[in-house]
């Protein structure tokens, strides 16, 4: 578990295989609501370790599966927290219809949260079903697979040359090559980038790779001027 900001924590799962094959790091995001309650953006597995440092923070309050390919936490952590609510992506359930969802995170559903965690659905896009989110006490945004950065250190030659080429090797990765050439509705995807570039954040919670303390509000908004200035 490591702190990243006031009532913000990361903490990191297994390593997957995307598609199968192409390896992956993941990361969960914790917040600690005023409540007292723990939001958990893309829980990772719970293992034994894993619930011990989450149940140390609080109580697990609300699960949320950001797109609809982060699907693997959340029913082995509603397990552990059967009052623990579920919210999911607009897309999730048509690839997941066996995980029950409490409510679909739109753009327009009132959260519990919203005084605390902005968010906002990444429209005009055919494959991406993302939910993009804002904590503010924190000022970081919290993203998904959006944008990526994964550590070249550890990886193979033959991987890391395919993230570099793909766009999300390293600190300076970015959106990656698959989601640029598969946008539907570039204006609907402009009018949601122009509102998170709009919201007051300085840092940058990923789950794949290399995270930002200070200057994100830049480097998020280099990572779309493909679209921004399209
Ligand atoms: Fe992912």
């Amino acid at each position: 578990m490591q702190s990243f900001g006031p009532s913000l924590w990361t903490l990191d799962g297994d390593d997957v295989r995307m598609f199968g094959v192409v390896p992956f790091k993941t990361r969960m995001t914790l917040v600690r609501l005023e409540s007292g309650g723990l939001w958990l953006h893309s829980p990772v597995r719970p293992t034994a370790e894993r619930r011990r440092a989450v149940e140390r923070l609080g109580p697990v309050a609300h699960l949320v599966a950001p797109n609809l390919i982060h699907s693997l936490g959340i029913e082995p952590w509603r397990a552990l927290h059967p009052s623990a609510k579920v919210w999911a992506s607009p897309a999730f359930n048509r690839r997941h219809p066996d995980i029950v969802v409490d409510s679909v995170l739109t753009n327009d559903v009132e959260t519990p949260w919203r005084d605390e965690i902005d968010h906002c659905v990444v429209e005009g896009h055919s494959v991406l079903d993302e939910v993009v989110f804002l904590h503010r006490p924190s000022k970081t945004l919290i993203v998904t697979d959006v944008i990526q950065k994964h550590a070249a250190a550890g990886e193979s030659w033959f991987w890391r040359g395919v993230k570099r080429i793909a766009g999300i090797l390293g600190r300076g990765g970015g959106v990656p090559l698959d989601i640029r050439f598969s946008v539907r509705d570039k204006a609907a995807l402009r009018r949601s980038i122009d509102r998170i570039l709009g919201w007051d954040f300085d840092n940058l919670v990923i789950a794949h790779g290399h995270c930002l303390q200070g200057g994100a509000k830049d480097d998020v908004r280099r990572a779309f001027d493909w679209i921004t200035r399209a």
